[in-house]
């Protein structure tokens, strides 16, 4: 019988862009390309069964071993650092990590810096680098909106095309970390599925080789 491999996939349109990928390389699965509800997807022929996950969830499939392969942002795993491989950058999903305030800021050192965040280890690690010492106010979203009601000074976030901190009147300080789709793999799965496992990385690193 062919090994199964499970691919979580982020729902959303990395999602999308990366089951694009996947079938590009021979993993196709007809059925997920039906309109629906239905999260779970088999194509037995060619060993593949995806499934839609929240994003931020998706390391936590891989890691607990529900799923073999995820695609995930490299935010969630510098956020999470979930014991898990990390096999492939994907090269799409392409962002960055920063520090955003609002026009003209200057960091008044001597007090403690309240930083807004959805990734609170990666904004304390980042001012652990430089000593500064800092008030984390963790949120859920809309980042943005902290430093204007004052509930901050700066933010931590994700910049993109930079659209929502323009509107907002904010800019970036400092850039963290460029930030990328990976592919990542549960280690038990890779141990007893690595051959499959392997075959679909590699599909997937022609595909992202032959875009570029
Ligand atoms: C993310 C991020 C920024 C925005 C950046 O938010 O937190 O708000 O995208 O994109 P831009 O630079 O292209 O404007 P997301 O859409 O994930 O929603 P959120 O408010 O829940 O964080």
């Amino acid at each position: 019988m062919k090994t199964t491999v499970n691919i979580a996939l982020p729902k959303g349109r990395l999602g999308e862009k990366a089951y694009a990928l996947l079938k590009n390389a021979g993993f196709e699965c007809p059925a997920l390309e039906q309109p629906g509800r239905r999260l779970v997807f088999e194509n037995p022929e060619k060993g593949v069964r995806y499934f839609w996950v929240k994003p931020s969830d998706v390391a936590i499939y891989v890691e607990r071993g529900a799923a073999d392969l995820g695609i995930v942002g490299k935010d969630i795993l510098l956020e999470y650092r979930p014991d898990v491989y990390e096999l492939l950058d994907l090269g799409m999903g392409k962002c960055r990590m920063a520090v955003a305030a609002p026009r003209g800021f200057r960091d008044a050192t001597g007090t403690t810096l309240r930083v807004a965040t959805k990734f609170p280890r990666i904004a304390q690690s980042h001012y652990n680098g430089k000593c500064r010492d800092i008030d984390i106010i963790k949120l859920n979203g809309s980042i943005e909106l902290a430093p204007i009601l004052g509930l901050s000074d700066v933010i931590v976030d994700i910049v993109e095309t930079g659209k929502t901190l323009k509107e907002n009147d904010l800019e970036v300080v400092e850039t963290i970390v460029p930030i990328s789709a990976r592919l990542i793999a549960n280690k038990a799965g890779y141990k007893f599925r690595g051959g499959a496992i392997d075959a679909i990385a590699r599909g997937l690193a022609q595909q992202v080789e032959s875009g570029l």
